[in-house]
């Protein structure tokens, strides 16, 4: 399995044999310039929701590498509708694909479209197969329903948490997030892209090094090493 940190939310994970992108918001991503979209050819893309900083090269990623999307009902009509294909899932429900299993679970937060269409709930995946299981959480606030996670997924290899604060939990909540979902080892996203959650790092690491818990923030364009 490899992992690579594209900027914001966006990360390329390759298990299984295929490679999965999610979240890409890189060609309108300064801190990302070094990333050329069209090299990524991912054989699937994973939408948590319908927010732009999360979606905006899914369309041309899609177009260009023939993806298949998996992400929520209402987002994935919306693409197919722009000749996008994939598929549809909602909250609580997995499903057996060709790498591995995909669960959609819940986030709190809230998700609309660019074009303003009604996005669907705001969910995140937990993936697993026979060599990892780990919890992308996409955009979300701390909420009891994590810990649901390990009552109904195999035991988790890492996560990906948000830690930006503002829009999302910051680095106090996702330490808690990490104890709900019993989890010691947490690779930081949604951080530094814009103003309202730019963060001390050394601090959020100081924080999750205090309680046990490993937190890995990665650096844009580069493989993470767990
Ligand atoms: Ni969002
Ligand atoms: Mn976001």
């Amino acid at each position: 399995m490899t992992i690579k940190y594209l900027g914001h939310s966006g990360f390329l994970i390759e298990t299984s044999g295929k490679t999965l992108l999610f979240d890409p918001m890189i060609s309108s991503n300064p801190l990302a310039a070094d990333i050329d979209v069209e090299t990524l050819s991912p054989d699937y893309i994973l939408l948590t929701h319908g927010h732009e900083d999360h979606v905006a090269d899914a369309e041309q990623i899609a177009k260009s590498s023939n993806a298949s999307l998996i992400t929520n009902y209402e987002i994935y009509s919306w693409y197919q509708n722009k000749g996008l294909h994939g598929h549809p899932m909602n909250l609580g429900g997995k499903f057996q694909f060709d790498f591995g299993t995909v669960k959609y679970v819940q986030a709190v937060h809230s998700s609309m479209l660019p074009d303003g269409s009604y996005g669907g709930p705001s969910g995140g995946f937990v993936i697993w197969n026979e060599d990892i299981c780990f919890y992308f959480a996409g955009d979300t606030a701390l909420t009891m329903d994590m810990k649901l996670i390990p009552q109904t997924c195999p035991k988790l290899d890492f996560a990906i948490l948000p830690i930006g604060d503002n829009f999302t939990m910051g680095h106090e909540d996702a330490v808690i997030a990490a104890e709900f979902i019993e989890c010691d080892t947490i690779i930081a996203c949604h951080f530094d892209t814009f103003g309202y959650i730019k963060i001390d790092k050394n601090k959020a690491i100081q924080h999750f090094s205090d309680k046990g818990k490993k937190l890995i923030i990665p650096e844009i364009n580069h493989n993470i090493i767990l």
